[in-house]
């Protein structure tokens, strides 16, 4: 498929937008750099922190799972039985072990960070798929 053009400028800290590419649904969300700091916090409670057992770009085989550690840019399909996880920013009453999630799959009850990486001890078995993406400039998030 073509890639797609995505213009990241007016996205909000904190918000998620989503976009499609080859027929998968993709979220974009902008992280704070509270969240972006915590995500180093918690590697003991993850399958896969650095994103080893996935095939995926280079530029997601970190904690940050991204280019530019504000953009996170992943396949809104559970690594499970491919359900739409559903992005929990903003209802962090709930937690894995004092960590908050940032998405929660309904289906069956995976739990992914906010890097999309999967908590241990949840169906799905990886975390969640970065795309080839990359950045024309500071407001132009191209995917694929
Ligand atoms: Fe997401 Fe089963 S499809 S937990």
């Amino acid at each position: 498929g073509a890639p797609v053009e995505v213009n990241i400028s007016k996205i909000a800290t904190g918000q998620l937008v989503r976009t499609n590419y080859r027929g998968k649904p993709i979220y974009i969300v902008r992280r704070s750099q509270d969240v972006i700091d915590a995500l180093g916090g918690h590697e003991d409670q993850l399958n896969d922190p650095q994103s080893n057992e996935a095939q995926q770009p280079a530029y997601a085989q970190n904690q940050y799972r991204s280019i530019k550690p504000e953009y996170l840019v992943a396949e809104g399909v559970c690594t499970h039985l491919g359900c739409a996880p559903t992005y929990r920013k903003g209802d962090f009453a709930e937690q894995v072990e004092g960590v908050d999630y940032g998405f929660f799959c309904p289906c069956h009850g995976s739990k992914f960070d906010m890097a999309g990486r999967v908590f241990s001890g949840v169906p799905a078995p990886l975390n969640l798929v970065v795309p080839e993406h990359s950045f024309l400039d500071d407001n132009t998030l191209i995917i694929g």
